[in-house]
């Protein structure tokens, strides 16, 4: 993600008497039970070894694990430089890059002259959230499905030839325009030819959305409220795009989920003390300024358009199957800097969605359907997420945790407190929550559940502005620099339940380091330990792999880890992927067959003071006349069999 310090919860620093804060640290010890402090004595009741799933028998266990667990492949080292790794016997394939063609008729990719029409038939910037969705085979009978990738912002000062020097003002309405075309969301048909996925430029699927020139609705409970409206909008109801979509989902009736992040960055201009929606706009950080849009347009400068703001923080919902559908924002999943958006069926049939709100001291949410997913009957499930409830979650320090509905007139949630409407607490979410008394947390990332044991578990990328007199057990370190994850189980797998338990199930960081309080299972070598896990995927075989953002931080470059949930091994991690210097890794997203993964590799290249003409890698071209590129890649086992072993 785009990075700042900022953080906007008045509830971050409520102070805690010591004797609390000593319970809490008590408390935490308790709940550790599945993990193991480093360095602690482990008790290792005598295993089976755990055979491959398909294929080889020749694949070595994880280095550093005495042990056999579920993952089965040799593990990278750690260490930075201007490429990718992958374990022996894997393959990779770069499979998109920013720029490359969507269409039979888009234009060559020319860094040297970019323009807005031909980045809108191009693949994006800054490729995020991955989904796939398997079409049934053609007459031809090649494996085929729908790649759904998420573009979500733009290194102005990497993407364009000549702009660091005179910055911002180099940043002219058409360079904006391509910013806005280079944002949103990429759906694009690949087929298995020769057991290599391949892009199909003839697809009629193919797709952009962008953001800018791609109409939406808004639906839901805020559909048409006058906070939502704007000169070119005053019904408050009509969308022209998307921005800063970090990650999302697929849902079960096979449509396409671009959660909107950090919206707040989009918008320049001056907040007017006296304007109704200054306060609102305070607790998202607006405006951020990351972004030149507003010199150029006025939905995105809050001197001329103080309502515009309203109308970003949603989840943007896309048909994929029906390339002329239009996008809606659905407000009932509320508005914040969402991260992501993928869902579980609970026992009863209706959807579940985790969402976090990345931002340090924010909250994790979901939403229950009111309705149920009718596998059978398509079109009934495409506005299920009109109706339902959002919850927000207070983790207690026993262990257990409530799912606290936001709902218009229930506790806070009234007209004294300024919500007229359930329109006003789905705007403002996070006011809702913080008079709810969510917990704060750690930059809450990907959630998602495990498919089969009716857990969630949640990325807290991390959040070195809590301190010691605000650590509590769901968040337990001061100074957090390598985030945690933590495990939320759902009582008999019902994830629309509004009561669960949660456990930590790592404490990120290098665990040789007694300093970081980094929790591990001791058999993680020293290359399966990151630090800043942000999103998450299954595979599979149910699997937990885990992509970092910032894991610079421990002096190494992001990847991606598998890490054990369950058994004497739960809580350690094997180093499975290396991105080249200045990326993040996001996406992770498997095949259903388990043979295939993608990655999103986000912003390579990037660094201080890296520009267009010096960046840290020109990864993956290694082209002198190329700047690096953001690019979705394919990796495969050698033996095709599935990742991981
Ligand atoms: Fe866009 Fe929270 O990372
Ligand atoms: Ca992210
Ligand atoms: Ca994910």
């Amino acid at each position: 993600m785009h990075d700042d310090d900022a953080f906007t919860n008045p509830r971050a620093h409520d102070s805690e008497a010591l004797d609390q804060l000593i319970a809490r640290r008590l408390s935490r010890r308790r709940l550790l039970k599945g993990s193991v402090v480093a360095g602690a004595a482990l008790s290792v009741p005598a295993l089976s070894a755990c055979s491959p799933q398909s294929g080889s028998s020749d694949v070595p266990a994880p280095a550093g694990s005495s042990i056999s667990g579920r993952f089965q492949f040799q593990e990278i080292e750690r260490g930075s430089d201007q490429t990718h790794h992958v374990p022996a016997g894997y393959d990779l394939d770069v499979l998109l890059r920013w720029g490359d063609p969507l269409f039979p008729d888009s234009p060559a990719f020319d860094p040297h002259n970019q323009t807005a029409v031909a980045q809108s038939r191009q693949f994006g910037y800054n490729c995020d959230f991955v989904g796939f969705l398997p079409l049934a085979p053609a007459a031809d009978q090649v494996p085929r499905g729908l790649l759904c990738v998420n573009h979500e912002y733009t290194s102005s000062l990497l993407m364009f030839p000549g702009v660091a020097a005179d910055y911002p003002s180099s940043m002219t309405a058409e360079r904006c325009a391509v910013e806005m075309a280079a944002h949103g969301g990429s759906i694009v048909e690949i087929r298995l030819v020769e057991d290599r996925w391949q892009v199909a430029l003839d697809s009629p699927y193919n797709r952009r959305v962008m953001a800018d020139g791609t109409p939406m609705t808004f639906s839901g409970p805020a559909a048409g409220s006058s906070r939502l409206a704007i000169g070119s909008d005053p019904s408050g109801t009509q969308a022209t795009g998307t921005l800063n979509n970090c990650a999302g989902g697929v849902t079960p009736w096979g449509t396409y989920l671009l959660a909107e992040e950090n919206f707040h960055g989009y918008f320049q201009g001056e907040l007017n003390d006296d304007h109704p929606e200054t306060p609102n706009h305070q607790r998202y950080g607006v405006p951020g300024g990351w972004f030149q849009w507003g010199r150029h347009r006025d939905e995105f400068n809050v001197s001329r358009e103080p309502s515009a703001p309203n109308r970003f923080g949603w989840v943007v919902e896309v048909d994929i199957l029906d390339p002329q559908s239009t996008p809606k924002k659905r407000t009932a999943l509320g508005r914040f800097k969402h991260e992501g958006a993928e869902s579980v069926i609970a026992p009863d049939g209706r959807v579940v969605l985790y969402m976090g709100d990345d931002e340090r001291f924010e909250y994790v949410y979901k939403f229950v359907t009111e309705g149920r997913y009718d596998p059978d009957n398509r079109s009934a499930n495409l506005d299920l997420l009109d109706h339902g409830t959002l919850y927000v979650a207070r983790f207690e320090e026993d262990g257990s945790l409530d799912w606290l509905p936001l709902v218009h007139g229930e506790g806070p949630l009234t007209r004294a407190n300024g919500f007229a409407s359930q329109a006003d607490v789905v705007i403002e979410t996070r006011r809702a929550a913080d008079l709810l008394g969510a917990t704060p947390m750690d930059r809450p990332e990907d959630v998602e559940a495990q498919p089969d044991t009716g857990r969630a578990y949640v990325m807290l990328t991390n959040n070195t502005l809590r301190e010691a007199d605000n650590v509590d057990a769901a968040n337990p370190r001061a100074n957090n620099a390598f985030g945690h994850i933590v495990e939320i189980t759902s009582p008999d797998g019902d994830h629309a339940a509004n009561t669960a338990r949660w456990d930590i199930l790592i404490q990120c960081g290098d665990p040789a380091d007694p300093s970081f309080e980094a929790v591990w299972n001791p058999e993680t070598s020293p290359n399966g330990w990151f630090g800043s896990p942000d999103n998450c995927a299954f595979d599979a075989a149910g699997r937990l792999w885990v992509a970092t953002d910032g894991n610079q931080a421990t002096g190494a470059a992001d990847g991606l880890w598998g890490v054990e949930t369950d058994g004497p091994l739960r809580g350690t991690g094997y180093a499975f992927f290396r991105a080249p210097v200045g990326a993040e890794v996001c996406g992770p997203r498997f095949t259903p067959d388990g043979k295939t993964l993608f990655l999103a590799v986000q912003h390579p290249g990037d660094g201080r003071q890296a520009t267009f003409e010096a960046p840290t890698t020109r990864w993956p071209d290694f082209d002198p006349a190329q700047p690096p590129r953001p690019s979705v890649v394919a990796i495969y086992r050698q033996d095709l069999g599935a990742i991981g072993g």
